[in-house]
């Protein structure tokens, strides 16, 4: 590892702005002390803000898939049904979650680079009766698919009184998530993604309706839900939070808030769509159905005799730009880009560029300079350049 800097075009982790980074060099304190509740009360709130809601918001110590596991694990009980649409790696691995814990998951599969839809949930709901809860993971990184219908399936999860889980682990502070507006009982992110925070924190939000259901299941230890409840009446977590992240949490929770909701969504969206005029007037296939884009993780396939690995290895050693390759299934046929956090137009216009390079040194034919003309009539369409 050198310290050269690089720019962090992945899916997660983002680029972390440097007022954030610097924010984690502060002296150690007391994480039960007046100093620590006073930051603590004040990044709690500003989760709620991200999150738009009145629930409780759980900070804990892991990765996203902590905050998937301590969601489920806190609301199962053995043989209880959860409805879970598969459409890529992470959808699959909730699946897998509830299997561990013991539930019953009733799959919905769904075509790789799709979404689901709320017709078939209702549909399973109305089959299996007695499901406990629906989850649906917003945006399936391994795609770069975005589930748009999230409103409708609130509605539906109220109606069959079954409790609404959303895994937005790589969205929530990138892409519109109301999570009271949209009646979602459980939502799960971690830091290091459209929050541009290091990694290392999850996130749960809890709406009364999980917490009665919480109360009646048999939990586990470390991600004990009433357990972080009880703390956070007092500013405090049960067990010693990763301080140096909290502080960096709580730095980029207030520029989120200086940016505004809104303005942030709409600058990703703006970075994603330039984004995607670039890769398409390079002529290059994306991976997932247009109606389902995500505005912050974008999948490439492969260009014929070109592999990914050799794709991101000349994009980090010539260009100093770090992308993803493809997970699960699609391993070595596609690469990824994360447009989260703090994403500008200089990051895809300089990621544009790299990418058409490295695509000519590797013999791909095409016009260079045309993904990067198409992606600045979008910033200059948009008034963003
Ligand atoms: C949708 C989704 N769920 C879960 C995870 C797992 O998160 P982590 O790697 O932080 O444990 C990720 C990470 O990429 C993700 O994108």
């Amino acid at each position: 590892v050198t310290d050269e800097p690089q720019l962090i075009m992945l899916p997660g982790p983002t680029n972390v702005p440097p007022r954030v980074m610097r924010a984690m060099s502060k002296p150690i304190i007391n994480h039960r002390g007046p100093e620590f509740r006073e930051m603590f009360r004040r990044v709690t709130g500003n989760l709620q803000y991200v999150f738009e809601t009145k629930n409780d918001v759980i900070t804990l110590t892991s990765s996203g898939t902590g905050g998937v596991e301590c969601a489920i694990s806190n609301i199962l009980t053995k043989g209880e049904k959860i409805i879970i649409p598969v459409n890529g790696v992470f959808s699959g691995r909730v699946r897998d979650t509830i299997n561990v814990y013991d539930g019953t998951p009733i799959e919905i599969p769904v075509e790789w680079g799709d979404a689901v839809t709320p017709e078939k949930i209702e549909e399973a709901l109305k089959r299996e009766k007695d499901v406990r809860a629906v989850t649906i993971v917003y945006n399936e990184t391994a795609t770069g698919v975005t589930t748009r219908c999230l409103k409708e399936v609130g509605e539906i999860c109220e109606k069959y009184n079954a409790l609404f889980i959303v895994d937005a682990i790589s969205i929530l502070g990138g892409d519109k998530l109301p999570v009271d507006e949209w009646k979602i009982d459980m939502c799960i992110t971690g830091a290091q993604k459209s929050l541009m925070t290091p990694p290392g924190l999850a996130f749960v939000s809890v709406s009364p309706k999980a917490w009665s259901i919480i109360q009646k299941s048999k939990r586990r230890f470390y991600f004990d839900l009433p357990a972080c409840r009880k703390f956070l009446a007092d500013d405090e977590t049960p067990y010693t939070p990763a301080l140096p992240l909290i502080y960096a949490l709580d730095e980029a929770l207030q520029m989120i808030k200086e940016e505004g909701l809104e303005p942030r969504y709409r600058r990703h969206k703006v970075c994603a769509d330039a984004l995607y005029a670039g890769l398409e007037a390079m002529k290059l296939n994306l991976y997932a159905k247009k109606k389902v884009r995500s505005n912050v993780v974008i999948a490439v396939n492969n260009p014929s005799g070109i592999t990914d690995k050799d794709i991101h290895k000349r994009m980090l050693e010539k260009y100093r730009i770090s992308i993803a390759g493809g997970m699960g299934k699609l391993k070595n046929t596609m690469f990824r880009f994360g447009v989260m956090g703090m994403v500008n137009p200089a990051n895809i216009v300089q990621t544009l560029n790299a990418l058409e390079c490295t695509l000519s040194d590797l013999g791909y034919k095409m016009d260079l300079g045309s993904g990067v003309s198409a992606a600045r009539d979008v910033f200059t369409r948009e008034k963003m350049l």
